[in-house]
């Protein structure tokens, strides 16, 4: 990694996903999560203060030490234990059925082959686990859809491999997963390309 993903692109990530709008969000896609937990994109822990008290434990999976190391402050104030184990979803260094859930947060935009960490995801699941998504992505509308595949080269090139376009319930759905709840809507403070939004829940058959 260099420095611009190791310390630039994790603070900038920190301050964008720490923003106020966010939060109802997380504590949305966290209701529900319960027991062994493991979540993909752990970044710098913003989903931390919202885990429920039915989670008994967390597993964190994240590529970029900067993003770990600006979780300190959110981990301390945590009485559930977070551990940060494995660095990329599409390889997770765990036994099949190690977890009861699974939670992403404007992750799976950026992890370069979603197809193989959904498949990581589901594996690690244990049957009935369930896998909680906020996630932006691509738009129901042609209009903003032909934005996103525009303006996605560019997306890609300073957001760390950040898609704008990715079809996120289908791709869900595409590896097995039944989805249980889905809420699409635009987040009206962000423009149309970026603020199309999948907030769900799926069950591992
Ligand atoms: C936009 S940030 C979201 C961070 C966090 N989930 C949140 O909601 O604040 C995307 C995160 O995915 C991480 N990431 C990138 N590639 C990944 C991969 N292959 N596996 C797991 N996480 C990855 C990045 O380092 C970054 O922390």
């Amino acid at each position: 990694m260099g420095i611009y993903s190791e310390r630039v692109l994790p603070r900038i990530i920190d301050v964008a996903c720490g923003l106020p709008v966010n939060e109802r969000l997380r504590r949305r896609v966290c209701a529900g999560l319960r027991d062994r937990v493991v979540e993909i994109g752990f970044g710098s822990g913003h989903n931390v203060p919202y885990y429920p008290e039915s989670v008994k434990s967390v597993t964190a999976v994240e590529p970029a030490d900067g993003g770990w190391r600006l979780a300190a402050k959110r981990l301390a104030q945590s009485s559930i234990p977070v551990q940060r184990s494995g660095l990329d979803g599409q390889s997770l260094p765990f036994p099949d059925n190690s977890f009861d859930a699974a939670l992403s947060t404007w992750t799976l935009c950026t992890i370069p082959e979603m197809s193989a960490a959904l498949a990581e995801i589901r594996r690690v699941l244990v049957p009935g686990g369930t896998f909680h998504f906020v996630e932006h992505g691509l738009a129901p509308d042609a209009k903003v859809q032909t934005w996103q595949h525009r303006l996605n080269p560019v997306q890609k090139t300073l957001f760390g491999g950040c898609n704008l376009n990715r079809d996120i319930a289908d791709a869900v759905e595409q590896a097995g997963f039944e989805v249980r709840e889905l809420d699409r809507f635009y987040e009206e403070s962000a423009p149309k390309f970026l603020g199309s939004q999948y907030l769900g829940v799926a069950v591992s058959p």
